[in-house]
């Protein structure tokens, strides 16, 4: 009789993030690479291709996809793209700022430390890429919709709290990463943003991973119901919080396109832009309930 092998995400000897933050530095030094050299910028994008996949674009699916011209469809698509790289890159600020406070802290390992150094390099990175987009054909970056609320937490709450609002970015746009990196309907500039990006990020998710469920292994059982619960409800509120982001009404009104408010509103409420929220989270929520921080499926 065969015995079957486990799957490769139910390891037999799984790793932790420390182990794996080791194999984590020796890659990013292998495939450092130089954001002001590496990347040749256009002039100009041709106008004449997709900067988001039509797929994930908000209206996609949604019957005001069907009224508008493809020169709108266009227009649109650059302006989609834009409020999706000012998302990435107005996460990665305080991601960039937290990872900082927490280099040589006995909140993380040795070898932790000196992963998130390579982290910590390659959002800026992220950021400086992103940015000199967004500067050169769109001539602006979306400002940041997310108040911070000034309140006490419980030990490990902030922590925890830190690397889910990590994983949210960063998985949330891995999925329009890949989706996009081969994408030959897109402006190639837009395309291999995409690419580099999803390389760095594929390292960043990994660690992130298994630091969380080390976290959240360690503070759940610590914290009582309250704090337990609070957390649950912030998580589920931050990951609606999140898409909600996507519909940034400015983008609409940018593209040209009338009443951007009621826009936002119809297309959010649309069963096409539900499917794309659950379909592109469910990885992510699936991690977050099997590590306890969620404790449904939350309808996005
Ligand atoms: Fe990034
Ligand atoms: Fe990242």
């Amino acid at each position: 009789m065969q015995t079957e092998s486990p799957p490769p995400s139910t390891p037999r000897h799984a790793k932790s993030a420390s182990e794996v933050a080791v194999r984590l530095t020796k890659l990013s030094r292998e495939r450092a690479w130089n954001v002001y050299t590496d990347i040749a910028w256009p002039e100009a994008l041709s106008g004449e291709r997709y900067c988001m996949a039509p797929e994930l674009m908000s209206v996609w699916g949604t019957e005001y996809w069907d009224t508008l011209t493809e020169e709108q469809r266009l227009r649109l698509s650059l302006y989609e793209c834009a409020n999706f790289f000012s998302l990435t890159l107005q996460g990665e600020r305080p991601l960039v700022a937290g990872l900082s406070d927490r280099l040589y802290s006995k909140r993380v390992t040795p070898e932790g430390t000196e992963y998130l150094h390579h982290f910590l390099d390659e959002e800026n990175k992220h950021m400086v890429m992103f940015g000199m987009f967004l500067n050169r054909y769109v001539g602006k970056v979306y400002p940041e919709k997310k108040v911070a609320l000034e309140r006490t937490y419980a030990k490990g709450e902030e922590e925890v709290m830190f690397f889910c609002k990590a994983l949210v970015v960063e998985e949330l746009g891995d999925y329009y990463n890949i989706k996009m990196m081969n994408d030959a309907r897109l402006e190639p500039i837009a395309r291999e943003l995409n690419d580099v990006h999803h390389r760095d990020e594929s390292r960043h998710i990994a660690f992130g991973r298994l630091h969380l469920s080390e976290l959240s292994a360690h503070w759940l059982e610590q914290w009582d119901d309250e704090v337990r619960t609070r957390v649950q409800t912030w998580l589920a509120q931050y990951l609606k919080a999140s898409w909600a982001d996507f519909y940034n009404p400015s983008m609409y009104r940018d593209a040209g396109l009338p009443d951007a408010f009621k826009l936002r509103t119809a297309v959010m409420a649309h069963p096409a832009s539900a499917l794309l929220r659950n379909t592109a989270s469910a990885k992510l929520v699936r991690l977050f309930v099997d590590c306890g921080l969620l404790t449904e499926v939350p309808a996005l």
